[in-house]
C-alpha cells in the first residue's frame, strides 16, 4: 500500500509468524560467521545503540572513517555470509522488476536503542528501492522529507511489517525514535531486528 504518492509503500503484517520464525532461523545460522558488532559514528567515534551485521556481497559499515560498504566483516575479516533465500524472496515478491539486492543489513535494537534521522545514500544507484523488514518488538519509525528539518510523520512498525522507500522517498530522512519492549514474543530475549535490503554495488 502506498502511504505517500510515488513514495513510501507499507505492507502491514506481510510476513506471517511462521515465515518470521523461518527468517530468524536463517539469520541465526549466519551470526556465528558474522557476529553482531557495535558500529561507531564518524567524527565523534560514539557507539551506536544498535548492533549490526550484514549478509551479501558487501556490508554497510560506520566507524571513525565514515560510512561505506565493504566486502569483509570488520572484526573477523571474512566475507559476509550469503543473503538467505527466504529474505530475497520477499524482495522479488514485492519488487519483481528491480535488480536483486546485494546487501542485507541486519540491525539488532535492544529495548533502549534508537536510530537518528538519516538518509540512505551510500549506494551507487540511488534510484533502486530500499526494502526493510521488521521482526520482534514494535518500533516507532519517523519518516521525513528529502531535506533535513522537513515535516515528519511517525508510525509504528510491527513484527512482520515491510516498508519500501522508493520514488520521491528513496532519499527521505528516516529513523527510529524508540522500541516498545514486550510487544512481541518472536525474540526470546526481546528487542527488534530490522533487515534492510539494498542494491549497493
Ligand atoms: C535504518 O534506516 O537503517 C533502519 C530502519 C529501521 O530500523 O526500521
Ligand atoms: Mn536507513
Amino acid at each position: 500500500m502506498e502511504i505517500r504518492p510515488n513514495g513510501t509503500q507499507f505492507f502491514s503484517q506481510h510476513v506471517s509468524t511462521e515465515d518470521q520464525n523461518l527468517l530468524l532461523e536463517d539469520i541465526r545460522a549466519r551470526i556465528p560467521d558474522a557476529p553482531l558488532y557495535t558500529p561507531t559514528m564518524p567524527r565523534t567515534g560514539k557507539s551506536m545503540s544498535v548492533r549490526m551485521t550484514n549478509f551479501g556481497a558487501a556490508g554497510w559499515m560506520s566507524d571513525a572513517k565514515g560510512y561505506r560498504y565493504q566486502r569483509a566483516h570488520p572484526e573477523t575479516g571474512n566475507p559476509w555470509p550469503d543473503i538467505p533465500q527466504s529474505i530475497l524472496d520477499i524482495w522479488t515478491g514485492l519488487l519483481p522488476d528491480a535488480p536483486l539486492p546485494d546487501v542485507c543489513l541486519c540491525n539488532y535494537y535492544p529495548a533502549d536503542a534508537k536510530m537518528g534521522l538519516h538518509q540512505d545514500r551510500d549506494e551507487q544507484d540511488l534510484t533502486i528501492p530500499v526494502l526493510s523488514i521488521s521482526l520482534g518488538d514494535t518500533a516507532l519509525f519517523r519518516l521525513g522529507q528529502t531535506t533535513r528539518g522537513g515535516k515528519t510523520q511517525s508510525f509504528k512498525l510491527r513484527s512482520g511489517d515491510v516498508m519500501i522507500l522508493q520514488g520521491t522517498d528513496r532519499l527521505a530522512y528516516h529513523g527510529i525514535d524508540r522500541i516498545y519492549p514486550g510487544t512481541s514474543s518472536l525474540l526470546k530475549q526481546g528487542g527488534r531486528i530490522n533487515l534492510t535490503l539494498r542494491k549497493a554495488l
